[in-house]
């Protein structure tokens, strides 16, 4: 007996997208080497390719998005120091407490409106130099913000933060696991978020339809740091370079492509907008997440996914009667218009 439809519009995530053709050809015909021994040539290749994107001197490759925040972590601090972020990022909702269980880090969270902490809140966690306080080491911003709905951090907002870092000594680090998104939404040079922070990672297995890794960015010293903490870590690779092959595709094809998810985004946002029972707000939908509140409708987040999913709507639920939905690669126009319909109806049955 089949319970669910064969066609699956799958919007739980962006790290579902599967590599192109092209990725898949350029697997095949990468040129290896031993990566550890720094002897991948076609790693090196894409380590130059992601520092020259990003304005920065060197790059690393590392297998996750969650293991390049925490090299990053360990190579910006020394244990038993403090870091702060922001109190929805996802380093300290979704990375299993590796800030204090690895890097050994007290974690101060920042609550902010839609992931961009005020300079002032940032500098009121900056407490002056005491016998009973954790020195104060590293900030840690992230964009585009995922629990915030895929929200934007421009790069003013970056620079004021940035000020209050320097002057009180630490570091800015920016988990940018989709700053392409936020760069294609403002239509700017990536380079112009990257230059507001010492370092940043970004990961290739999101929008950019790489099968696995993510990229650190920083200066020469910051990258060698990294990369011993990498193979603490387990994280040192060897042919590496089946890896980075679709990472230089990535970069060089896929990035102009992510307006197309932020329009997608838009219209599912607008869609579920006229709904009754459903709340959003259109102005966090700024790239291609899409957040909403279904508290109206009068059933669980499960039921509400589970009815979805019997119409072939896959969804994730990022806390009570909160749903999120997110566009990427191989989701289409007609694709947004069967979710929306789908909502409609899961709608229309539960009021
Ligand atoms: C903002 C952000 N940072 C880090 C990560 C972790 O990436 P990974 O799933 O590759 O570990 C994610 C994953 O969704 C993310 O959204």
């Amino acid at each position: 007996m089949k319970i669910y439809p064969e066609e699956i519009i799958d919007l739980r995530s962006d790290t579902v997208t599967l590599p192109t053709e092209e990725m898949l050809e350029a697997i095949r015909h990468a040129e290896l080497g031993d990566d550890v021994f720094r002897e991948d040539p076609t790693v090196n290749r894409l380590e130059r390719l992601a520092a020259e994107k990003m304005g920065k001197e060197a790059a690393l490759l590392v297998t996750s998005g969650t293991q390049a925040n925490l090299i990053s972590l360990m190579s910006n601090t020394k244990r038993g120091e403090l870091v702060i972020l922001e109190a929805e990022s996802h380093i300290y909702w979704y990375e299993a407490g590796g800030v204090s269980m690895i890097a050994g880090l007290l974690p101060w969270p920042i609550e902010s409106y839609s992931g961009a902490p005020s300079p002032q809140k940032v500098e009121e966690a900056i407490r002056p130099q005491n016998i009973h306080f954790p020195n104060p080491a590293l900030i840690c911003l992230e964009n585009t913000h995922n629990r915030h709905g895929g929200t934007i951090l421009r790069p003013d907002q970056i620079k004021a933060i940035k000020e209050v870092a320097k002057a009180h000594g630490l570091k800015l680090y920016l988990d940018g696991a989709r700053i392409f998104n936020a760069a294609v939404a403002l239509r700017i040079d990536v380079k112009e978020i990257t230059r507001q922070v010492d370092n940043l990672m970004f990961c290739l297995s999101k929008s950019l339809c790489c099968p696995v890794g993510s990229l650190l960015v920083g200066t020469f010293e910051f990258i060698e740091r990294a990369r011993k903490f990498r193979k603490v870590l387990g994280g040192g690779m060897r042919q590496a370079g089946i890896i980075a092959a679709p990472g230089i595709v990535a970069l060089e094809t896929m990035i102009e492509r992510l307006e197309e998810d932020h329009n997608n985004a838009k219209h599912l946002a607008q869609g579920i907008s006229k709904l009754e029972g459903i709340r959003i707000d259109l102005k966090s939908v700024q790239t291609n997440i899409v957040c909403f509140d279904i508290s109206g409708l009068g059933i669980s987040d499960d039921m509400f996914l589970l009815k979805l999913k019997k119409q072939g709507i896959l969804a994730l639920t990022i806390g009570k009667s909160r749903i999120r939905m997110t566009t990427h690669k191989g989701i289409e126009k007609n694709h947004i218009e069967e979710a929306i319909s789908a909502i409609e109806s899961v709608k229309n049955d539960s009021m």
